[in-house]
């Protein structure tokens, strides 16, 4: 099979352009016939910005993973779908075909059924990347659960949350999960998030790591011991459930400007139709291409171009389980040579890390079938983009740019790999369909005058096929959060640079959302994780620019708790308390890398934190702090910028 929907020239992207905004129905309708439908839509597009309500293909009838597996079965049945590569080198890798994904998914299907999972239950999956992370996503979309994937490194407070705020009765978990060195304890994880919770009746538990686990009787059961009872049957298929092209395939957790997470909902046709469009066209994948995605299937970019995306297009995906730097800062390069990868489509953060190591560990590997690069999740800087571009694709690899977000569903801003251009640190254009607009605090659109550059915050101006449709249980925080700030307008939360082509290049967010090593982790979020810390009185946290993470936390806290345990007095024991609370409540990767005690933060008179002069402090500009004299007390400015890390 091959794409009759892929690009394949710029002047192609340019009237594919035109022609999606001029008549988006017939645009995605056209797009939308390629793909196996019970019943087709009765109307292809009914929207408005101010509830908000977007619907695709409404009418139409669906199953995800019958366009994902069944429709590839008589071509491609033997052909790999799941290249998993372990942590450690050592361990043998595996391949699934689509045959044998198929059946996998078809079993796991029947065993969540006969755990009681119905069509609209949440299943809440917290796995590391193993085969069965993949398994379990997709037979929960086969039977119409709805899948909530836990990034396995968050702390049981987070899955607390979720579950809570998901309604979850089901959860799909391993003994333990390998990242590097490390080996994580997920089930004891699950059985600390579960410490009172009253909703979840049953937790299915995969063996990986062999780490002991306690199985609580009647409500905890093994993976393995499931399927067999499946596979003695001799059970190898299950029908597809018959979705509605508007119904939910997943919620995905994702951090905002307040404390709490918000549970992003994707429905089933429009994302299926723009992360296979996306993928076809942004990689320029060509059938039999292996494409290596690096991202963790409980990112969004996990489950849009490991998952959904390649497999709707009947590619075939590597997943791996480890990490870029272990054992050695080779590992990517390895796999790359071992698998004879096309695309490898990674995050900033891990070049920049990597280019940290040097040179010496891509020596030797063989690189040549690498055909196209990709980055997501962050600005990259130019440095680390020539890098990658040299080094890595060796000047011949088309580097894609690709800016997106988790309620995004697919990549919006990107080049297409070798038919539009590529400029270092931009995105570029938008995907067709795409109307992007720049506008300034008062929500009026900045207009290009001339040939210069104009800057604002990024919006959107009508919907595209995956757009979020709300968040779970709470469709104001949805309206409030998106589509309130500018009339009629989907804002990114984002700010951008629009250039005389038309190429966009992103500047960060411009919201109190952080991004650090290209995970969103929110101010306010890290706020209540540290605030929680006995003695902690209040406390403000900033982002700073870091070398490797792209973004650094700085957390400035008033702390007036007994320093008795400190025995220097140098405030490190009671900044490894912080650490570890923030680990509890949130997990490591929202750990602040600086901690400043101060006795009082800026506020104005109502109130308010001067977060801009925070953050100037932090960054390291100490001068031009802008106007203070607002502030109730313009002398803690002193005091904190003298106290400067
Ligand atoms: C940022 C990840 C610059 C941006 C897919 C966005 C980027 C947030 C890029 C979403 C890029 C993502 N260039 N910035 N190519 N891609 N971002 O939800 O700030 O984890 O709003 O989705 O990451 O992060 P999320």
């Amino acid at each position: 099979m091959s794409y009759p929907y892929q690009i394949k020239s710029f002047e192609a992207y340019q009237e594919a352009y035109q022609k999606s905004i001029q008549d988006p129905e017939a645009f995605w309708s056209a797009i939308a016939e390629h793909f196996t439908w019970k019943k087709k839509w009765d109307k292809v597009l009914e929207w408005n910005f101010t509830e908000p309500k977007v619907e695709w293909f409404k009418g139409g009838k669906l199953n995800i993973t019958e366009n994902c597996l069944d429709r590839h079965l008589a071509t491609k049945g033997n052909h790999p779908a799941i290249i998993w590569e372990p942590n450690a080198p050592d361990e043998n890798h595996r391949i699934l075909t689509y045959k044998k994904l198929h059946e996998k998914v078809c079993q796991f299907a029947h065993v969540l059924k006969n755990n009681g999972v119905k069509k609209g239950d949440r299943v809440c999956i917290y796995m590391g990347m193993i085969p069965e992370l993949a398994i379990a996503v997709l037979a929960c979309a086969r039977i119409g659960a709805i899948h909530s994937v836990v990034f396995g490194g968050f702390s049981a407070q987070s899955i607390a949350d979720r579950l809570e705020d998901a309604k979850a009765e089901f959860i799909v978990t391993c003994d333990g999960a390998y990242r590097g060195a490390k080996d994580i304890p997920l089930k004891s994880v699950i059985d600390d998030a579960l410490i009172g919770n009253k909703t979840v009746k049953r937790v299915i538990v995969a063996t990986r790591t062999r780490t002991p686990v306690s199985m609580i009787k009647g409500r905890d059961v093994w993976w393995e011991d499931e399927m067999k009872q499946v596979e003695e049957k001799g059970i190898t298929f299950i029908e597809a459930e018959v979705m509605d092209a508007e119904d939910p395939l997943f919620i995905l957790y994702t951090s905002g400007s307040t404390g709490k997470p918000k549970g992003v909902v994707h429905s089933v046709a429009g994302y299926m139709i723009y992360t296979n469009y996306t993928f076809v066209n942004v990689f320029q994948y060509e059938p039999g291409q292996v494409h290596f995605c690096t991202a963790d299937i409980g990112w969004i970019t996990g489950h849009s171009y490991i998952v959904y995306g390649p497999l709707s297009a009947g590619a075939t995906s590597l997943l791996f389980e480890g990490v870029p730097t272990w054992p050695d800062a080779g590992r990517f390069w390895d796999i790359v040579d071992k698998y004879k990868v096309n695309i490898l489509y990674t995050a900033p953060t891990a070049i920049r890390s990597l280019m940290g190591f040097g040179l010496g560990p891509l020596q030797g590997k063989n690189l040549s079938s690498l055909k196209v690069l990709g980055t997501v999740g962050e600005p990259i800087n130019e440095e680390a983009w020539h890098w990658y571009d040299e080094h890595v694709g060796k000047r011949k690899c088309p580097i894609v740019d690709t800016w997106w977000q988790t309620e995004t569903g697919g990549c919006l801003i990107s080049n297409l790999a070798g038919i539009t251009p590529a400029k270092p640190g931009w995105a570029t254009l938008p995907m067709p369909g795409l109307q992007m607009v720049l506008v300034d605090e008062n929500g009026k659109e900045i207009l290009q005058e001339g040939e210069a550059t104009i800057s604002g915050n990024l919006c959107i101006k009508a919907p595209w096929p995956s757009i979020l449709r709300t968040t779970y249980g709470d469709h104001e925080r949805c309206r409030t959060n998106y589509f309130a700030t500018y009339e009629n307008m989907y804002f990114t939360g984002d700010g951008a640079l629009k250039n005389k082509d038309g190429f966009f290049r992103i500047t960060g967010r411009v919201d109190d959302v952080l991004n650090v090593s290209g995970h969103r982790i929110g101010t306010a979020e890290v706020e209540n994780a540290i605030n929680m810390h006995a003695g902690v009185v209040e406390s403000a946290v900033v982002g700073y620019p870091h070398d490797i993470k792209g973004q650094g936390i700085y957390a400035y806290v008033i702390y007036q708790g007994s320093h008795a345990q400190d025995t220097h007095g140098t405030g490190d024991l009671v900044r490894k308390d912080i650490l570890q609370t923030v680990t509890r409540i949130i997990g490591a990767i929202a750990k602040p890398d600086k901690i400043q005690f101060v006795s009082g933060l800026p506020k104005t008179r109502s109130g308010k934190i001067m977060r801009r002069i925070l953050r100037k402090i932090a960054e390291g500009e100490t001068e031009n702090l802008g106007d203070t004299s607002t502030l109730l007390d313009p002398g803690i400015v002193d005091e904190i910028k003298n106290g400067r890390l």
